[in-house]
């Protein structure tokens, strides 16, 4: 049975990708900080594994490392948890430095810490490693310097790892506008509804999991018309 880490799992696209995959037969681990809405998310899974708790805490990070850990193997990293930062988005010019660091720590470090402690099970497997990126990345919106730049070192490190790590598959994956809480943040008070919702962007990310392009950067408009070439920016 493949298994997979997830994070964020219990909203928005980390619950719909932790539902497909579960509904596919794969064992999951899976968090998210608040514990209650975790369970509830990932409530009649067959399979998973529930670590609540924050990705920038390396004590937690430990504990899902040993919850896979008990499998020797990882099919798929998921480093889909993520913060907004402030909202409203401020200029650069006022961005709280501290706020910033947060963002860096949850947004980038984390996932690269949590790909440093699973490289053993990921290489064991020939694993894959997807990291949630932005459009945010590659565009510059006023107001998302802080989200953005963190996005684009996610980008990065993705694109490195992938250098590094011929035998995994790395991928940075853009899912577009989604109708959740982390979208409704960057747009407070907006109507949002008009923007897809998270289970619609599943299909291209399993397309990632399941056929294994080349590494690289994806999005997810882009698999889902049919494309599987990555995208340079
Ligand atoms: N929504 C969009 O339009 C959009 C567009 C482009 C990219 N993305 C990216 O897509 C991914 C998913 O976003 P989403 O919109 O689905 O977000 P969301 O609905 O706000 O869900 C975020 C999930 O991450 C968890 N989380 C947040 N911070 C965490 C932390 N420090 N440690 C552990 N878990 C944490 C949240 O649970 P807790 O609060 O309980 O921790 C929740 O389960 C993110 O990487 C985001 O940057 C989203």
């Amino acid at each position: 049975m493949p298994i997979a880490l997830i994070t964020g799992a219990s909203q928005g696209l980390g619950r719909a990708v932790s539902h497909a995959l579960a509904q596919r037969g794969w064992s999951l681990v899976v968090d998210a900080r608040h514990g209650g809405e975790l369970a509830s998310a990932t409530q009649g899974l067959a399979d998973v594994t529930v670590i609540p708790g924050d990705v920038t805490d390396p004590d937690h990070r430990a504990r899902l490392t040993e919850a896979v850990g008990r499998s020797r193997r990882l099919d798929a990293l998921i480093n889909n948890a993520s913060t907004l930062g402030v909202s409203p988005l401020p200029q650069l010019a006022d961005y709280s430095l501290e706020a910033l660091r947060n963002v860096y720590e949850t947004n980038v470090i984390a996932p690269l810490a949590l790909f440093q402690l699973l490289a053993e099970p990921l290489t064991e497997a020939g694993g894959t490693v997807v990291n949630v990126s932005s459009d945010a990345a590659v565009e510059a919106y006023p107001g998302w310097g802080g989200y953005g730049s963190a996005k684009a070192g996610l980008d990065q490190l993705t694109a490195v790892m992938a250098a590094e790590e011929p035998r995994l598959r790395c991928y940075a994956f853009d899912p577009g506008d989604m109708r959740t809480q982390m979208h409704q943040l960057a747009f407070p008070g907006e109507d949002i509804s008009d923007r897809p919702e998270p289970h619609t962007v599943v299909p291209a990310l399993l397309r990632l999991l399941f056929e294994r392009p080349p590494s690289g950067r994806y999005r997810a408009s882009d698999l889902a018309a049919g494309k599987l070439a990555a995208v340079a920016r």
